[in-house]
Parts: structure tokens; sequence; C-alpha cells
């Protein structure tokens, strides 16, 4: 509950959250980040194709008072990504203060006249967050249970409790879970069907009529919903099953995240379409080599992370399985840097639709194996590691991550120089 004091915020260019950057496929970009923070941060370009040191992981360290430029060549599909600050062992706090922001990138398929893609009429951001306010209005940062914080107040693109009023007759809503430690099971008041047009990486095959979707925390997707004239509907985070019993994980929690409200005539939206692009599949047959992964509350394969250990090293432009299996009592999920990948299989069943795509964080629930195919791009450099983690940030923050180089064959892994240095 808030008695409206002001919450200490931290923010990009304003007091929360940040500006929506979008990018188009191919294009060259550059991003000047100025730390005007009392301490060092950096920010993380979440879901990006990229060099490893415009990845913006906890190597590359902003002082307060610095500016860091890094530029790079946009290269993969349009997608909803995102950024937020990736500081060694407090992203969880500088996420929780307020930093975060969408990063929309843009080809002609995402942009297309057959999708609803009017930014802020019919193309709309949603960054979902949960906060907890004292009795003065500031942000609550103890209280972690289990998978971490679990605010009581929703905060939807920074605001509490907004509403949305639709001028189309097709609105496409670009939902990202940007809470620190909670995942939300969305769906309409009235449980009508709405169609997955495109997961973290980009565009589905084909849209995908669901009446829920989960997202843990970083992941995206985008979804297209129908009302009529004059309509009313909220969409909601349901109750889910995190397969935790007993251990909190706010999976029992519901929230109204938005109240939907039709004007009394419609914008007409064209119909859509059967196919939305072709993913290119990356052939597990191809892959070189497969690695284990064992995910606990605070490690990975018995290893803490180490910022000066390099943890895998794997050749460029070839083609891996990552087998990640949960074998704590806790949720957790799994991100990788500086790619995209495809899920091969969930307890060895193919994945449904919604996560046949691309994609670059999969929630991993207590026991679950997944297998996961994955090319690692151009870029090489042996003494800078991009980074593979839960992304529930507390478990992150603990330990539950690890770092990989990607050499020329026959290379080895060389000396972490950089990032020693945080408190
Ligand atoms: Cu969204 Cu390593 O992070
Ligand atoms: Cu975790």
């Amino acid at each position: 509950m808030t008695t409206g004091g002001d919450a200490d915020t931290w923010g990009y260019n304003g007091a929360l959250l940040g500006p929506t950057l979008r990018v188009r496929s191919g294009e060259q970009i550059r991003v000047n980040v100025r730390n005007d923070l009392d301490e060092a941060t950096t920010v993380h370009w979440h879901g990006m194709r990229l060099p490893a040191a415009c990845d913006g992981g906890p190597h590359q360290k902003i002082e307060p008072g610095a500016t860091w430029s890094p530029t790079w060549k946009v290269f993969q599909p349009g997608a909803t990504l995102w950024y937020h600050p990736h500081p060694h062992g407090s992203t969880e706090v500088h996420v929780y203060r307020g930093l975060g922001g969408m990063l929309l990138v843009d080809d002609d398929e995402t942009t297309s006249e057959h999708l609803p893609h009017r930014y802020g009429q019919d193309d709309i951001p949603l960054i979902v967050q949960d906060k907890t306010f004292d009795e003065f209005g500031k942000f609550v940062e103890a209280d972690r249970r289990g998978v971490g914080m679990l605010g009581t107040t929703l905060l939807v693109n920074g605001a509490v409790g907004p509403t949305f009023q639709v001028t189309s007759e097709l609105t496409r809503f670009r939902l990202l879970n940007a809470s620190t430690a909670r995942s939300y099971s969305f769906g309409f008041s009235d449980d009508r069907p709405f169609h997955i047009i495109a997961s973290d990486g980009g565009l589905l095959d084909a849209p995908v009529s669901v009446d829920r979707v989960r997202l843990t925390p970083a992941e995206r997707v985008e979804i297209v919903v129908r009302m009529a004239p004059g309509e009313r509907v909220v969409l909601h985070s349901y109750p889910q099953d995190l397969g935790a019993p007993g251990i909190p994980t706010g999976a029992d929690d519901q929230f109204d995240v938005l109240p939907l409200i039709a004007a009394g005539k419609l914008r007409p939206s064209p119909q859509l379409p059967h196919r939305l692009t072709r993913v290119r599949r990356l052939d597990p047959g191809t892959a070189v080599a497969t690695r284990d992964f064992e995910l606990r509350s605070d490690r990975i394969n018995d290893e803490h992370m180490d910022m000066a250990r390099i943890d895998q090293v794997v050749t460029v432009d070839t083609v891996e399985i990552w087998h990640v299996t949960n074998v704590s009592l806790v949720p957790h999920n799994f991100h990788v840097h500086g790619m995209q990948f495809q899920v091969v299989s969930v307890d060895e069943q193919p994945p449904p639709a919604e996560l046949a795509g691309w994609k670059d964080t999969v929630f991993a629930p207590p026991g679950v194996q997944l297998r996961l195919v994955m090319r690692f791009a151009k870029y090489s450099d042996p003494d800078l590691p991009y980074m593979y983690h839960c992304h529930l940030l507390w478990h992150e923050d603990a330990g539950v991550m690890g770092q990989f180089v990607v050499v020329k064959p026959g290379e080895e892994a060389g000396t972490v120089t950089t990032g020693l240095d945080w408190p």
C-alpha cells in the first residue's frame, strides 16, 4: 500500500525506467551512456547479437561520471529486446530501483502493414514489474523468499493502476517481465483467446492461439488481442504452477495488470496473417558439442560465479547443444548473452509452439531438463567472456552465473582482465 510519498527511483534520461530505443536490422548503432549515479553500473543489451565488448555485462563497467559508447551493427531479425544494468553482485537492486527499458529491433516483417505496428496506438510496450512500498512510499528492498523479492504492488510502464484506451480492433502488446523474481501467467478476465506472434528473439512462424502465457523474469512475448467496440476486459496475471510446492514464489498471487477499454468505434485492423516469418531452424544434428549445466540456488555445476574464471570455451561459427537441468527445489530460468537460441526439448518432449521460435531466456522449473541449440556468432575474443545465468536476479547475484568465450578453432581461453574490481 502506498500513502503517496516519493520513492527514490533510478532511471535512464528520467526518474524511472528509460526511453524505448528503436533500431532497424542492418543498422550500425552507437549509444552514449553516461553514469550519473554515485556508484558503478553497466548497461546490458538483453537479447542482442553483438560483440562481447558491447554487451554491457559486468566486464563493461561504467564508473560514476564516465561515459560508455559502444557501437555495433544490428544483424538479427526484428524483435522486442530490452536493456538493463548488470553490475556484478548488485544487478537485482539496480533493476529494482527502476533501471530498464525496451529496445525494439524493427525489420520489414515486424513492421508489416499486416500487423498492428503504430507505436503507442495499436503497438504498445508493457513493462511489468512488482514492487513493495513502505508507508512513506519508499521501495522496500528486503524480504527475499525462495526466488527473491516479491512485490505487493504491480507497476506497468512504471505506473500504478493505469488503464489503456483501445482504439483499434486488434492491439499488439509487447509484454516484458522486468521483475527481479516474479513470474506471471497473463490472460484476460473473460478468458478470451489471444494470439502470440513473437517470442524473445522475434516473430514465430505463425500466430499461436492461447488463453494464458507465462513470462519468467526477462522473457518477452508479443501478443495480439481483438476487442469489440465499447468492450472492457482486464489483462490479468493468474495463479500458476511453478513446480515448487512449499517454496515462496508468488505463484498464488493474482494481479490486475491493465484494464482495456475499447472506444465506441474502432479503427479497422487487417486480418492476422497465417504465416508471420520463416524461423531459420538450427539443426541439433549439426552440433559439435553438448555441454551440461546443473542449476542450483547459488551456483551452476558446483561453481559460484567468478569474474576471473572462464567456464566454457566455444568455437566461433559452430552449433552446440546446451543441456540445462534444474537440480534444485526452486524455480530458475536460463539466459545466454549475445545470441538467440532455440529450445529443442523440454523433458525430452518438443516445446510448445510459443517456445519454438527464437529465445534468449527460458523457464526451468525444479527437475526439468532443457535442451537448447545455439550457434555462436562470428565475434571472437578469448579474454572477454559473455555470461549465462539465471535471470531471477537474486540468484544471479548469488552466483547462478557462468562465463563463456567464443574463440577461433584451436585457440585457448585467454586471461580475464576486466571487471575484476567490483566491490
Ligand atoms: Cu538480462 Cu545477463 O541479463
Ligand atoms: Cu534462479
